[in-house]
């Protein structure tokens, strides 16, 4: 019999203490019932939203994982037992399963996708090829209408989702300018993925720089909140946008965020502001896929990873993700071709 082994959530944790809310257990893992796939994991995906999911808020846009239960998050992995018509052992999948060496899903319900192999790195279909991408593109042009020319600040911009917005915005002609918490991601942005400017929040007056932007600033992609949301919104052009894709600052908070000081912006830029949630968009995901892949093949939209190797080390994986250690994609890989 095949046994697994998964992270448990036994506890809200505090801060980042993830030591102290999560065990690592090993089970035996059942054949798939009828309709289900058992999917052995190669590489795991860290992702931001999850820490919500680990507190006990009910307003968050998915409840709260309950305590005893398995941690929730994507995998990429080979099908190793199939009970389902559409999924055969040997497919390469991505689905949302389990902080587990292996996961049995129903395919509807985990958004099972079977992988094109032909890609120059598999580990792209969890970033620029993958949710982060969809994220991006979905977010950039569909969400928030981004035309060629416009002036594009981005927040958390050295990370999975940032990295692509900047790309894909670089690639549409736009002034994209990026704030990141370290000056080599700073310089990677500019030297490598070649957007105008970027902006070290460590060490640099957001606001000031801001205040240079001649014109100010069309789009706003959002991933972090806090005090950069409150940079942001005096130096938006009149009639800019603002896209709430994500608020890191307040994912440790049982109580919520804080609303931004500088609210009254919106009225007096008459700015619009919209959430940016992937999931919303899943159905149109094969539609993203295309132009994201023609990036990709032309050199376009790279993609970085902060690999961590190990189910045993996926918490230190989740801790750089969440005190901004990484540049690129977190994923953990497991060692499995
Ligand atoms: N709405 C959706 O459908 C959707 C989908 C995917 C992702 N997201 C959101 O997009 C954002 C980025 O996610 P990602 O997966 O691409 O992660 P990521 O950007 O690769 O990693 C998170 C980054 O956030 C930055 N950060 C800024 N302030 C922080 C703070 N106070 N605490 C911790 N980190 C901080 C860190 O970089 P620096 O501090 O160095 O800049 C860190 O590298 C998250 O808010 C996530 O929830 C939303």
């Amino acid at each position: 019999m095949i046994s697994r082994q998964y992270w448990r959530l036994d506890a809200r944790p505090e801060g980042h203490d993830y030591d102290a809310a999560l065990s690592l257990v090993e089970e035996p893992v059942e054949a798939p019932a009828d309709g289900h796939v058992l999917v052995e994991a190669q590489y795991l995906s860290m992702d931001p939203g999850v820490r919500v999911w680990m507190t006990a808020r009910e307003d968050g846009y998915s409840p709260p994982i309950p305590l005893g239960t398995p941690m929730q998050g994507q995998f990429i992995g080979r099908v190793v037992q199939s009970a389902h018509p559409d999924f055969a052992e040997g497919d390469l999948v991505r689905g949302f399963g389990h902080w587990a060496t292996h996961s049995t899903v129903d395919p509807a319900l985990a958004g099972l996708a079977k992988l094109d192999e032909d890609v120059a790195d598999v580990r792209d279909h969890f970033g620029v090829l993958g949710l982060n991408g969809w994220t991006a593109l979905c977010g950039l042009t569909h969400v928030l209408e981004l035309k060629e020319g416009e002036t594009v600040l981005v927040s958390a911009a050295a990370g999975a989702t940032g990295s692509v917005v900047c790309q894909i915005a670089r690639n549409m002609g736009c002034t994209v300018i990026g704030i990141a918490g370290s000056d080599e991601k700073c310089a990677w942005l500019t030297e490598d993925l070649g957007i105008n400017s970027a902006i070290n929040y460590k060490t640099q007056d957001v606001a000031a720089e801001l205040e240079k932007i001649e014109g100010g600033i069309d789009v706003y992609f959002e991933n972090v909140g806090g005090d950069l949301l409150d940079a942001a919104l005096p130096n938006m052009a009149l009639y800019g946008r603002i896209g709430i894709c994500g608020l890191i600052t307040g994912y440790t908070s049982e109580s919520g965020n804080p609303g931004p000081a500088h609210f009254d912006q919106i009225l007096m830029k008459r700015l619009t502001v919209k959430g940016i949630f992937l999931p919303d968009f899943m159905a149109e995901g094969r539609d993203y896929y295309p132009p994201l892949r023609e990036m990709y093949d032309q050199g376009n939209l790279v993609g970085e990873f902060d690999e961590t190797q190990g189910i045993e080390n996926v918490l230190n994986a989740f801790t750089r993700l969440m005190t901004g250690k990484n540049t690129g994609k977190v994923i953990v890989a497991l060692g499995q071709d």
